[in-house]
């Protein structure tokens, strides 16, 4: 499903090295026993899931696909962009999907809140609200004001069938509420934080509202655990990435890591990448920053600062090799446009030049190391692939650097910082 093509880092790397390393590393994340380790449920998960609650799942978004228009997702970080990702990357920007999927609660802009609100007026919508401590400022300033206006809209009878939450199983407000008001439960487990959860139901109740096959997702996700559960570096592509992105911080000094895509529809997918790897791994002053661009766009803006800007970074390219739809350029009398000698061409074809052109302007000339993660196709199963293949890179690599990657203490700084200057009792000092 996934293939790396490394001939473009400019220095090649010694796997072997890290031989050892990576396999003293496998173990702690396989058995449990690396710092952290109370948060590997993600690890298995694939494997072990809930098949109740997995069923559950379905029946929750089979009953909304019923029932409404619009689903609400209401959640931040963890607790949205994974679904997100997932939604846009599959779905696409205009999707056709029966409900419109869309996200509150990771923002407190009045702007954007009051615009959803208004949208929201008049139409059937559900919401499921995603909160894992249930005490998240953003996304409970949104859920009471999406509750109060649904309560208004369709009835307090109503809103508790057109309400879902996704929480810790049992403590939080969330859990509160839902038990107050018979909202449906859906549990994040214990043993997996927000970064790591787009498997559970988290992920799966607004995608498989928005219509993706999630068994198709699962498998893949399963695929690939049965696929990186291999301590060899020679053969476990997923530790590869890792032992790159280690040697570019260490050996090539190299401080940012660009996600590089040529499709619009993946820049969720490189905003749930970015918060994957930063609260993975940005920690004790150390770390890449994860960034990310989209090709052929930002070729024309950030485009000259990669290929002749200071030498901070490293480019790692997810590049589609077949793709689902395609599109062949018509020829034209008068050629006018010049573009006749493309006739007959299809999209993807010069989508597959620009990206070669790319990779040697920016490599063989301009000296910037270039990865390439080849994805045989994006469906469902190679997303859940994927996804699954990104997290267990992102364990080993921040193993690699010497961090826990499970914990955010930068995190959670901010928002009792917030907490104290809004008033909240308790948190005073
Ligand atoms: O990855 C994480 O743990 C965080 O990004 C959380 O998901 C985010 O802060 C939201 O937290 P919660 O789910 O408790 O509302």
């Amino acid at each position: 499903m996934i293939e790396l093509n490394t001939e473009y880092l400019v220095k090649q790397i010694d796997f072997e090295s890290y031989r050892a390393e990576v396999e003293k590393i496998h173990h702690w994340i396989d058995d449990k026993t690396g710092e952290g380790s109370d948060f590997l449920g993600w690890v298995n998960y694939p494997d072990t899931y809930d098949q109740k609650e997995f069923a559950r799942i379905e029946r929750a978004a089979q009953y909304i696909q019923l029932h409404y228009d619009v689903l609400v997702v209401c959640g931040i970080g963890g607790s949205y962009l994974g679904a997100r990702a997932a939604i846009e990357a599959l779905n696409g920007l205009h999707p056709d999907s029966k409900v419109e999927i869309i996200f509150m609660g990771h923002t407190t802009a009045p702007s954007y809140i009051s615009q959803v609100l208004k949208y929201l007026k008049g139409k059937r919508f559900a919401i499921n609200c995603i909160s894992k401590s249930g005490t998240t400022t953003e996304t409970a300033i949104a859920f009471r004001l999406l509750r109060e206006m649904l309560i208004e809209q369709a009835g307090e009878e109503a809103s508790k069938r057109a309400i879902t939450v996704t929480t810790d199983k049992e403590s939080g407000a969330l859990v509160e509420l839902a038990k107050k008001y018979g909202y449906e439960r859906f549990v994040l487990p214990d043993d997996i934080g927000g970064r790591y959860s787009v498997f559970s139901a988290v992920g799966l109740l607004p995608m498989a509202a928005a219509g993706i096959n999630i068994r198709d997702f699962m498998r893949g996700a399963k695929e690939a655990l049965d696929e990186y559960d291999n301590p060899d570096i020679a053969t476990n592509a997923a530790y590869q990435y890792a032992v790159i992105r280690h040697e570019m911080y260490t050996k090539e000094h190299k401080s940012v890591e660009l996600f590089v895509s040529y499709e619009p529809k993946l820049v969720q997918l490189a905003e749930w990448w970015k918060q994957l790897f930063a609260e993975s791994e940005g920690k004790g002053k150390s770390g890449l920053l994860p960034d990310a661009v989209t090709f052929t766009t930002d070729l024309h803006s950030l485009g000259q600062f990669i290929q002749d800007g200071s030498p901070c970074l490293f480019e790692t390219v997810l590049m589609v090799k077949n793709p689902a739809v395609d599109v062949i350029l018509p020829g034209d009398e008068d050629n006018l446009d010049g573009l006749n000698y493309l006739e007959g061409k299809t999209l993807s074809e010069v989508t597959e030049k620009a990206m070669q052109g790319t990779l040697m302007a920016h490599s063989k000339t301009g000296g910037v190391p270039n990865l390439v993660i080849y994805l045989k196709r994006l469906n469902a199963r190679s997303l859940g692939y994927l996804m699954y293949f990104y997290m267990r890179a992102c364990a080993m690599s921040a193993y690699l650097n010497g961090v826990n990657p499970f914990n955010q203490p930068g995190v959670e700084i901010y928002k009792k910082n917030m907490f104290h200057l809004l008033g909240k009792p308790g948190y005073e000092k």
